[in-house]
């Protein structure tokens, strides 16, 4: 099958650049150095790729990822990275993982997610740290208690998490990095409460500032980072030296005097991080299943003709497709199902 043949909107990955970027990493952060978060593609297939790349583990961000993760022989060492109160749907996440042999170990941060964990069956823990980023995750002060408890109601607790999101798009390289230290000196202050062998942090914007090993006073043993695989014209900013590997096509299905119209819209598109990007045109903006745009040289599109867009934030765009093609120029390898889709 030819790229044009595709029906679009149509979520392209480009496998050579996809490669370069898993190649980049596994050499930066090899091995269990790096736990990738499933998030940002929720893609078995592209999992295993990163899995063959030398990572075992896997960091997930919803029930579903692990049950899909351990359905699909990728569960060696699961981590759910966020807090869960739904008793039901945590234990039938567990069932799903005993029944391939899958481990699982989910974030806590506070008495109710560890009584939620505990009655749905979960085994494994790890305290998340609040290290600055507003979200989840208890002040570091509190995880030695935490621990404390979680021990009690029967859980192991494997170590910290703490994600320090907040510095993900600080894009001056000294002052990030001084930051992203801060932070870590507070999740490792934890980790002296807490004990275990996990200090799980990091992502694709912080990955070159965080230690790995634990002789470091600021030392992880992990980075979560996930969207480095496929890049979004927002991570494009970091001049990290990965590219982007992720496409939207669309078709000209109108033409007017001065401007041309894609099938490819909001409903498409995640749009938190801004506009998407046409290279060689203004995108003026965009509606439910449409981006208007003019070329920049003053020409205009044909009806039927084929255009790259460029999302500016990847997981939300992903999660509204349900396939991805992997191409090779013009050429499409294969689709890989958006399989973790979904809560
Ligand atoms: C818990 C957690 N870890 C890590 C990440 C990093 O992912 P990325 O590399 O896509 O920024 C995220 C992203 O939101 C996250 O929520």
């Amino acid at each position: 099958v030819e790229l044009r043949e595709l029906p679009t909107p149509a979520l392209v990955v480009d496998a050579a650049a996809l490669d370069a970027n898993l190649a980049l990493m596994a050499n930066r952060l090899p091995g269990a150095a790096l736990r990738p978060h499933v998030k940002a593609h929720k893609c078995t297939a592209l999992a295993a790729r990163q899995h063959a790349y030398g990572h075992l583990g896997f960091t997930c961000a919803t029930p579903r990822e692990v049950s899909v993760m351990a359905g699909a022989g990728l569960g060696a060492d699961l981590l759910l990275a966020n807090e869960v109160l739904d008793e039901a749907r945590l234990r039938s996440m567990i069932d799903t993982a005993r029944q391939h042999d899958a481990r699982v170990t989910v974030a806590v941060d506070s008495p109710a997610t560890i009584a939620a964990a505990a009655s749905g069956g979960v085994r494994e823990v790890v305290i998340d740290i609040d290290v600055g980023l507003p979200r989840c995750g208890v002040v570091p002060d509190a995880a030695g208690d935490l621990a404390t408890r979680a021990a009690e109601a029967g859980l192991v607790v494997r170590g910290v998490m703490g994600y320090e999101g907040h510095l993900q798009m600080d894009l001056d390289p000294s002052r990030r990095a001084e930051r992203v230290r801060e932070a870590m000196i507070a999740l490792r202050a934890a980790h002296r409460d807490v004990g275990g062998d996990i200090v799980s942090a990091g992502g694709t914007g912080t990955h070159r500032d965080l230690v790995i090993g634990l002789d470091d006073p600021a030392g992880v043993t992990e980075v979560q980072a996930g969207s480095y695989a496929l890049m979004d014209t927002d991570y494009m900013r970091h001049d990290a030296g990965f590219v982007p590997a992720i496409n939207l096509i669309g078709t000209v299905i109108s033409v007017g005097a001065r401007h041309g119209v894609i099938d490819v819209g909001l409903k498409a598109l995640g749009m938190d991080h801004g506009p998407p990007t046409i290279d060689g045109a203004a995108v003026w903006f965009c509606s439910d299943e449409h981006i208007t745009f003019a070329p920049d040289d003053g020409s205009l599109p044909r009806l039927g003709d084929r255009i790259r867009v460029r999302p500016a934030h990847l997981d939300p765009t992903v999660a509204r497709h349900q396939v991805m093609w992997l191409v090779d120029g013009d050429a499409v390898i294969e689709p890989w199902p958006i399989d973790m889709r979904h809560w």
